[in-house]
């Protein structure tokens, strides 16, 4: 129960790394808001968090809507009493198969910073306002990308994952003297995730083989496996760690 009582409030809950992480941090005794601009899909993860014993409630919540955000963060006060860790979460990619980097458009950049960028901006500073007002202490854990480590191709995205990263820093430094620990998990490809999803079904049996082949150790990364490097940062086992940008990617950025 490595988060026993722990008021949380996590971004894009509704499928992928969000999903896995609201069932794990619920099996570990947190509390979870489980935010997400689909509706139907947050509710889904509690009502998984539920069947499994977890308290949870869902929230519909545009991360690129300041009061949508503030009011997730609300929700988490209001329901459980405070606010402990915030997991901004939610992204979107930026690819488009076939096309490349000169035919993006205006609209490609402003979706993808508004949501990616602006939309963990957001989350920070809600959650940070809510733990100075308690006491101070806190944690911040965001979901950056190996994209925003290295230069990956989709150029666009990478930047702003690298925004995220910055942003992870700057944060865990400025509020270090309040306690707040902020770092950020660097996934990898992960192929099962809504992520990337082209067509309905699971993805082919070549998809994945290619997915698995980019990582040095020939596994493809999963929401599970982000779930779990997310939980350790916002356990107290991490209570040292701050200001850390966690690859969770089979060794992709250390190639
Ligand atoms: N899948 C990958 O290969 C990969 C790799 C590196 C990083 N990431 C990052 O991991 C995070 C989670 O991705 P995932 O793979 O679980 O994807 P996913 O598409 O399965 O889940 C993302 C969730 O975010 C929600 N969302 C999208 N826009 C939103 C908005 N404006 N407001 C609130 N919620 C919104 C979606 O509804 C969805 O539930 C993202 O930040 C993504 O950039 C993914």
């Amino acid at each position: 129960m490595r988060l026993a009582d722990k008021s949380v409030v996590i971004t894009g809950a509704g499928s992928g790394v969000g999903r896995a992480s609201a069932l794990l941090f619920a099996a570990e005794g947190a509390r979870v808001v489980c935010a997400d601009v689909r509706a139907d899909w947050a509710a889904e993860t509690v009502e998984l968090v539920t069947k499994n014993g977890g308290t949870a409630l869902a929230h519909h919540c545009d991360v690129t809507v300041e009061s949508d955000v503030e009011a997730a963060v609300a929700a988490a006060t209001r329901n459980f009493g405070r606010l402990d860790v915030m997991f901004n979460n939610a992204g979107v990619t930026g690819l488009k198969p076939g096309s490349t980097f000169e035919l993006d458009t205006t609209e490609d950049f402003e979706r993808l910073t508004t949501i990616n960028v602006r939309g963990v901006f957001y989350g920070c500073k809600h959650a940070v306002r809510t733990f100075k007002a308690q006491g101070g202490g806190g944690v911040i854990v965001n979901t950056g990308s190996i994209a925003g480590m290295v230069g990956f191709g989709s150029v666009i995205y990478g930047a702003t994952k690298a925004a995220i990263n910055q942003l992870t820093r700057g944060v865990a430094i400025e509020c270090a003297a309040d306690d707040i620990r902020c770092n950020a998990i660097c996934p990898g490809t992960m192929p099962l995730t809504n992520f990337i999803r082209v067509g309905d079904g699971p993805p082919p049996e070549e998809y994945l083989r290619m997915a698995a082949g980019l990582q040095p150790n020939g596994r493809y990364v999963t929401a599970e496996d982000c779930a779990a490097a997310a939980l350790f940062l916002a356990s107290d086992d991490a209570r040292n760690v701050t200001g850390v940008l966690l690859p969770v990617d089979g060794g992709y950025v250390a190639r």
